[in-house]
């Protein structure tokens, strides 16, 4: 009997502490699932995927590379599970990505002609937007469409379609997900240049008359270095187009980076050296307590703007899960979430817990 109250206040304290349980009237909690964990394989993250969070994004699974392989096959067996681990368990499903240069199917990337490259659109975002509108809760509709100085990105789709490709595909997506919010992606777009390029882009979708619901900042950063100043100036200006903003791919690397520049673009890699892996066996107390700065000085941030912010997603459950392992050098120990390697909650939780409370 005793075990049994003690569990239940453990329960009872665990739900009252949780993330998405914190911030529940300030914004969505989410996090990225991978394959195992969509396919509940990973036994350390599913308690804390049902417990802390209020939404979930697939990391890989509805990629085009994944989802639509060749040009008449689709397939949707892990997607499909991802939706209804998500309605099952009261997590709102973000889809990512209807539209992005990267992971395409090597098929897409063959195409020659404009009218193929527009049929490909048509039937892709046809297809996938249809099959889980009312199902899912949004669509990261057009992901990275920006180069860094805020021009449109020197994509297939660009050089083939034109410009006009973004708005086409926001067109696509209200047509064939009427049920669906939909958003332009991307990351460093709270830095000026690029800031300037997504505020004339999504400027573009809405001189249409077309539908844009939010944006998403993908929150990429680096410890110590987080560029506050330029994410309060975007949340200000996104908000002020009338668009929801959030947070969507949300991780610091405590890592060393080779360029020493800020960026996600997962096609630049460089090579393995032991100085570029400093903390292979955990993590020192003092980098701990930056990645606790660096996440409690966001957080402030993120709560004195909770009426414009609608979402913030970590991009994995856990530290072991991080793609920052692997990229952009492979083999390395990152240590940039919330849930230490072994799901349990670093300094930075806890202080993020707290802030919600102040
Ligand atoms: O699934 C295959 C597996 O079969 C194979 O054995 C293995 C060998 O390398 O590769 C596996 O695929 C990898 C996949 O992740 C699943 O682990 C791909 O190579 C790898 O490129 C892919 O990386 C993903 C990356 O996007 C590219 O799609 C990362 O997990 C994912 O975190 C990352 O996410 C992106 C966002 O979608 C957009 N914004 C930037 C962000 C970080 O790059």
């Amino acid at each position: 009997m005793v075990i049994v109250l003690l569990k239940l206040s453990t329960a009872f304290t665990q739900a009252q502490n949780s993330l998405q349980q914190a911030y529940k009237n300030k914004f969505l909690i989410g996090t990225a699932l991978n394959a195992p964990q969509i396919l509940e394989k990973d036994s350390m993250a599913m308690p804390l995927i049902k417990n802390e969070f209020g939404a979930i994004t697939p990391e890989n699974c509805m990629k085009c590379e994944n989802i639509h392989p060749a040009w008449d096959t689709y397939n949707f067996e892990l997607a499909d599970k991802l939706v209804t681990f998500g309605n099952k368990n009261n997590l709102l499903v973000n889809g990512h990505t209807l539209i992005w240069h990267s992971q395409l199917a090597p098929f897409v990337k063959q195409i020659q002609s404009k009218d193929s490259l527009s049929l490909f659109m048509n039937n892709h975002i046809q297809t996938i937007a249809s099959r889980y509108d009312g199902k899912i809760f949004s669509w990261d509709v057009v992901n990275e469409a920006l180069e860094e100085d805020g021009s449109l990105r020197k994509s297939i789709f660009l050089e083939k379609l034109g410009p006009d490709y973004i708005t086409e595909s926001f067109r696509l997506a209200a047509k064939w997900a009427p049920h669906t919010e939909l958003y332009y992606n991307d990351y460093n777009i709270e830095q000026p240049k690029k800031r300037a390029g997504a505020i004339a882009l999504i400027k573009s979708i809405q001189a249409k008359g077309l539908r844009i619901d939010g944006v998403g900042i993908q929150g990429h950063w680096r410890v110590e270095k987080i560029p506050l100043q330029e994410i309060e100036e975007s949340i200000l200006a996104y908000s002020a187009l009338g668009l929801k903003v959030m947070f969507t791919e949300l991780d610091i690397t405590v890592l060393p980076n080779p360029w020493d520049k800020d960026a996600a673009d997962v096609n630049q890699k460089a090579t393995y050296n032991a100085l570029m892996n400093p903390y292979p066996n955990g993590l020192p107390d003092s980098v701990q307590q930056k990645l606790t700065n660096s996440y409690a000085a966001l957080f402030k941030l993120f709560v004195k703007y909770s009426d414009k912010i609608s979402r913030i997603t970590f991009w994995g459950v856990h530290d072991k899960q991080s793609w920052l392992n692997g990229w952009p050098i492979a083999g390395r120990t990152n240590y940039p979430l919330v849930f230490d390697r072994n799901g349990k909650p670093k300094p930075a939780y806890y202080k993020i817990i707290a802030l919600a409370k102040e």
